[in-house]
């Protein structure tokens, strides 16, 4: 029997995890209709993520139909034989050594967003802190002109929020270059230039220089590719990290946790984000698309066919966490949830994404202890209109109210 869920459309948090604890109780794999399985169990959602013989991630991300050329797939969209000599690359960059290069700035960043904050009314910590803070570690890390922030985070929440995650076109035109032009053109010339300094000698070591100098097959990266690498690191850090700051700020308050966190070590603090992670996981589903037939929990799947490894679902899945539903710090198990993947296209960028979190958080409870922060009365939280993400679309937040 072919299951009621639709996983790119956009629904309310509550909407969304009722219907995935129906489909836990499904089995391990669900058929939801247009040749699409949704996958809820961690044993089978683990086996398919490292089944890269079996389905492809250049197959599995948009929505049905839509297929992107070959040169435009950002990492997480390739397939081997390109995709582990680029993703060694790009990984040299986001080793433990080079994050921790980037928490001075970090720390100096998250401290002057929060200092700018005008506490004497209701403040929205989205465009106020979550998506400038790591907008502006990862501008930083790429080398871009951090004058051009500001800029470059509109951009990409407008990319994010529009339909191009999905169709790969928007009603201005097809592929980023159609859909967003001026982004387009902002990011070619910043690497046209790179080239330039690289062919002189004078370019600077990053992340960007050794891609452009990479030897990828015996061949460098094209301009195309360049391009969807360089998106792929900008929005790939953006809008995730921005979420998962907007859920870290909101699980603070609603638990009424800033006192008792602000008095707490690292460890706890990092179990508190992590426990986030799995509860609220900023990316709430990996897809595949299936190139050679298969099975899945005794399932035949069929080329052609798209495997949606639901990672929201799997996260709350009662058999693996205790009270899966419920937020808990202190979970023994918690490293066990799915938010970043798993096996060969694990997120390129968690060790950044938990270092922004652990920083933004650090310096928030600090500032939100001393102004004693609260949401406002009323507040519901509404998710960002992002198929995939889970995030709050506005987090305001009270500072300086009577304790
Ligand atoms: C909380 C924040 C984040 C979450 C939840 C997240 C989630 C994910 C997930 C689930 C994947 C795996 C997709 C798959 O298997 O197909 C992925 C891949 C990726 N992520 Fe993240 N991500 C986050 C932050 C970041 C950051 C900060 C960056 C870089 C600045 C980044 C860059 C990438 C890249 C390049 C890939 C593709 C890796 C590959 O295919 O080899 N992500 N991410």
């Amino acid at each position: 029997m072919v299951s009621t869920y639709d996983p790119f459309q956009v629904e309310q948090p509550e909407t969304t995890f009722k219907r995935l604890h129906e489909l836990r109780a499904e089995g391990p794999i669900v058929p939801i209709g247009e040749g699409m399985y949704y996958v809820t169990s961690y044993e089978e959602a683990r086996r398919v993520l490292r089944d890269v013989e079996h389905f492809s991630s250049a197959e599995g991300f948009r929505a049905p139909g839509v297929t992107v050329p070959a040169e435009d797939r950002m990492l997480g969209e390739q397939d081997a034989p390109q995709h582990p000599g680029v993703r060694r690359i790009v990984m040299s960059a986001f080793n433990p050594a080079a994050i921790r290069l980037e928490e001075d700035f970090v720390r100096q960043r998250a401290h002057a967003l929060l200092e700018a904050i005008d506490t004497s009314g209701t403040v929205d910590m989205v465009p106020a802190f979550t998506t400038p803070l790591p907008n502006d570690a990862t501008v930083h890390l790429l080398g871009f002109p951090m004058d051009d922030a500001t800029r470059i985070a509109a951009w990409s929440k407008e990319v994010m929020e529009s339909e191009w995650p999905a169709m790969n076109r928007t009603a201005r035109g097809e592929g980023m270059e159609g859909a967003f032009p001026e982004y387009t053109a902002y990011v070619d010339h910043f690497v046209a230039t790179l080239r330039e300094e690289v062919a002189a000698g004078k370019a600077p070591d990053g992340l960007l220089t050794r891609l452009i100098t990479a030897d990828v097959g015996g061949e460098h990266l094209s301009v195309r590719q360049m391009r969807a690498l360089v998106f792929n690191l900008l929005l790939g850090g953006l809008t995730t990290t921005a979420q998962l700051l907007g859920n870290v700020i909101y699980q603070l308050l609603i638990s009424d946790s800033v006192a008792q966190l602000a008095g707490a070590g690292a460890d706890e603090r990092a179990a508190f984000i992590e426990e986030c992670l799995r509860v609220y996981p900023p990316v709430m589903l990996i897809p595949r698309g299936c190139v050679q037939e298969t099975t899945v929990a005794g399932t035949t799947v069929r080329p052609g066919e798209r495997v949606i490894v639901g990672s929201a679902c799997v996260n709350r899945d009662e058999s693996l966490f205790d009270s899966s539903e419920e937020f808990d710090a202190g979970r023994a198990n918690v490293e066990r949830h799915l938010t970043f993947g798993f096996g060969p296209h694990i997120c390129a960028g968690a060790a950044m994404a938990r270092s922004v979190a652990l920083i933004g958080l650090d310096e928030f409870l600090q500032f939100a202890n001393v102004r004693r922060a609260r949401l406002p009365a009323g507040f519901t939280y509404e998710n960002v209109p992002t198929f995939f993400e889970y995030g709050p679309k506005t987090m305001p937040v009270v500072f300086d109210a009577p304790a």
